[in-house]
């Protein structure tokens, strides 16, 4: 597996080397993936490192081999807060900010991409099946067949792939194209991305994709969706643990018993919609259609990629609302808003997610959204109210929830009513299909279909997956 980062990131305090969880999507669903096949992962470490630095040596961690690769300063600004994260990212999600080009990000972007197939190329063994992760490395798979031509490649992008239009504004946009093209398989979230990424093979570099496959270079590179998803047995087995129930019983006290807990847990992106949540929230509050302290709401915003001008005025923004909603309609003791800018434990956050009555997940735009698939997984007990955006790729899936445009203020409020006062038989019998899809589509289930696609057979149970 290559992908930006690790599933892991260093952390160095007094001289002393140890490893957190690195945040996001990608890490939940492909930590347990590549565990189950002993694999080894090539990613980015988390640190910063000194121009020249080695990398540190790759090591043993749950049930992988992890091989880090440096990013320096001068990398960690053109490369990843640069062309990834300022060019790539919002143009991918519709451009809902303003996407940025340079020239030397550009650059950038190829140099690092060369370093991890360079790794990846070190590592494989021969005819390897090698799986590439995300729109940070999608020139990856064409200079890996380069150095390997005797490897398998597969791609999965997990963020959208933009319609044909949006694509054409990419400087160096046939580049990426040949880029992906050098994998076997690009895999997609939804149908629909994979008919992009299909189109524009044959409007950008006049080839002639037929069916789900088009032919480059006397080899034949197959494109299809393939919906991501969460190990659903991890959260319900920690929904169902006495210490997650008795933590989620607590929350709802330590928040003064509402008897309306509403939830939003996203990273603090602006492609999230959480203005848009507050201020649906804030308007019903002041229409007296929901007031506090019956109605409390909670918001976990994991900061992310903070040095990012755009994220930056984000925090600003999301703050001053929180600070307008809680000098508006909170009390002393009782704010209406617990903002909480913290990354939390598995555990704390399905606690979290079995103590809310609505989860909000309304993004502009999302590859998938694995919060949404999460809180489903975690209500073993049939409870709670899903609200969510058509534009999120889960909503493909999760039909049974309050599906809401985020952009159309009116439809977020209804969406958000409809789920405060839904009668708990039609709760339960939502929950209970939406639980049912997820149990037949969990995360191995989507990496099965994507590596037998690929032509690579399921790994082998270990001793104890073969007596449960
Ligand atoms: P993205 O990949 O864009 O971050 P997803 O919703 O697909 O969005 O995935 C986010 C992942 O990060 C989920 O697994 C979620 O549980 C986790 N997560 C979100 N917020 C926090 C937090 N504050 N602390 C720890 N994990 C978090
Ligand atoms: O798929 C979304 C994604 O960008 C992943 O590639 C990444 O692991 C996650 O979000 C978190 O982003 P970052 O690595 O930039 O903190």
């Amino acid at each position: 597996m290559v992908a930006n980062r690790l599933p892991v990131d260093e952390v160095i305090n007094d001289g002393e080397r140890s490893w957190r969880r690195s945040p996001g999507g990608l890490v939940t669903a492909l930590h347990p993936v590549l565990a189950a096949r002993r694999g080894t992962w090539v990613g980015w470490s988390g640190r910063a490192a000194e121009p020249g630095e080695p990398a540190p040596e790759a090591f043993e961690h749950d049930q992988m081999r992890l091989r880090p690769v440096n990013l320096t300063t001068d990398d960690l600004e053109r490369y990843y807060e640069g062309f990834a994260n300022s060019s790539l990212w919002p143009l991918y999600h519709d451009a809902v900010e303003t996407p940025f080009y340079k020239r030397s990000w550009w650059e950038a972007y190829r140099r690092v991409n060369q370093r991890f197939a360079e790794a990846a190329a070190d590592e494989a063994a021969p005819q390897a099946t090698v799986w590439v992760q995300d729109y940070q490395l999608q020139l990856v798979p064409a200079m890996l067949r380069a150095l390997r031509p005797d490897l398998k490649i597969g791609f999965f992008l997990h963020i959208p792939f933009p319609p044909v239009e949006l694509f054409m504004q990419l400087p160096r946009r046939a580049e990426v194209l040949r880029g992906l093209l050098g994998a076997d398989l690009v895999g997609f979230q939804r149908p629909l991305a994979a008919q992009n990424f299909l189109r524009l093979t044959r409007h950008l570099l006049g080839l002639r994709p037929r069916g789900a496959g088009v032919e480059v270079d006397d080899r034949l590179v197959h494109a299809a969706a393939f919906p991501i998803s969460i190990d659903v047995l991890q959260i319900e087995e920690l929904a169902s643990t006495p210490h997650v129930l008795a933590r989620s019983a607590q929350i709802r006290k330590e928040l003064g018993d509402p008897k309306m807990l509403i939830l939003g847990v996203d990273r603090l992106d602006y492609t999230k919609g959480i203005e848009q949540r507050f201020k649906a929230f804030r308007e019903l509050l002041s229409e007296n259609r929901l007031s506090v302290p019956d109605a409390v709401m909670v918001q976990v915003a994991t900061p992310s990629r903070e040095r990012i001008e755009h994220y930056q005025a984000l925090r600003v923004k999301v703050e001053r609302e929180v600070g307008r909603i809680n000098g508006e309609y909170g009390r002393v003791g009782v704010p209406a808003v617990h903002y909480l800018h913290q990354s939390y434990s598995r555990s704390e956050l399905v606690a979290m997610y079995c103590a809310a009555d609505v989860m909000m997940v309304t993004p502009l735009r999302d590859g998938m959204n694995l919060v949404a698939k999460e809180y489903v997984a975690a209500r073993v007990d049939l409870g709670g109210a899903l609200v969510l955006s058509e534009f999120a790729g889960a909503a493909g899936e999760l039909r049974q929830a309050f599906l809401c445009n985020p952009h159309d203020l009116q439809g977020v409020k209804d969406a958000l009513m409809r789920a405060v006062n839904v009668d708990e038989a039609d709760a339960a019998r939502r929950m209970r299909t939406m639980r049912r899809h997820l149990r037949a589509h969990d995360v191995r289930h989507w990496a099965t279909s994507f590596l037998s696609a690929l032509g690579v057979p399921a790994p082998t149970p270990t001793r104890s997956e073969d007596n449960t």
